[in-house]
């Protein structure tokens, strides 16, 4: 596919290695994960997570890409688990074949999950386990996690960076963790204060991925295939000989 803007001409004067490279990076998209499916009480306040969400999706907007937030809630994954991959082509449920393609489309994942008994949400490890990782492959995500205690969900990540390199979507290195993630953010998704700080803490694990979608953007719109045959192996021919 050709570069989407090469913009030579706009640029008398300045040196071509500057104006050369294309601005993929002013197309990208990311999903947003909303780590909870709880809706009741105790603990107060239930789904934490979607301040967490609408704050990611705020500064991601501030930094001109385009952001979805994805609701568990949203998605009837009925009793019995049935991963995307498993139905017949075209039978899938709609809500779950119309993730997988946005999941398909999208240049990078933020995960936004609260810490359940030291471990990532189960509700978001659910939902992801209905795609199979070659949705994912060859673009980041980060990891956001929160909690009401005061670690903010970082014994949670640990098991996050496995779950997710598994998944084909590589969390970049810089994580964020909100402890007291009540106090710290309001309804709205607001910091209830120090925004600037908080926006640094939390931009600077956004602006890793950034850099990592866009570089892995470039790649794939390149066509750069050299390493197709080590991702698309079945999980049978991974093994030692
Ligand atoms: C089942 C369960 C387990 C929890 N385990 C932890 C925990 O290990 N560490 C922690 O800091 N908070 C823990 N909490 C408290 C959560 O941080 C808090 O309820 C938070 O609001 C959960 O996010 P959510 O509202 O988006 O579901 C737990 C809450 C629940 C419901």
């Amino acid at each position: 596919m050709a570069p989407p803007n090469s913009q030579l001409a706009d640029h008398p004067g300045c040196p071509v290695e500057l104006i050369a490279r294309p601005l993929y990076h002013q197309d990208m998209k990311f999903l947003i994960f909303l780590g909870s499916a709880r809706d009741s009480t105790p603990p107060r306040p239930a789904r934490l997570g979607q301040r967490v969400s609408m704050m990611c999706h705020r500064l991601i907007a501030d930094r001109a890409h385009g952001a979805q937030i994805i609701d568990p809630l949203d998605y009837d994954m009925g009793g019995i688990f049935k991963p995307h991959f498993a139905y017949a082509e075209g039978r899938a449920p709609q809500a779950l074949s119309d993730l997988a393609e946005a999941i398909l489309a999208a240049d990078g994942y933020v995960m936004a999950s609260p810490e359940y008994n030291h471990s990532m949400s189960p509700a978001l490890a659910h939902l992801l386990n209905h795609f199979g990782a070659s949705r994912f492959a060859w673009k980041p995500s980060a990891i956001v996690t929160y909690s009401a205690g005061q670690w903010g969900g970082a014994r949670a990540a640990m098991g996050m960076r496995g779950f997710l390199s598994e998944l084909g979507c590589l969390p970049v290195s810089a994580m964020s963790h909100l402890p007291t993630a009540q106090e710290v953010l309001d309804d709205e998704g607001a910091w209830t204060s120090d925004s600037a700080k908080w926006d640094s803490y939390v931009g600077r694990t956004l602006g890793q991925l950034e850099w990592w979608a866009e570089a892995a953007q470039r790649q794939r719109l390149e066509g750069d295939t050299r390493a197709t045959g080590a991702f698309d192996r079945v999980s049978s021919q991974r093994n030692a000989p």
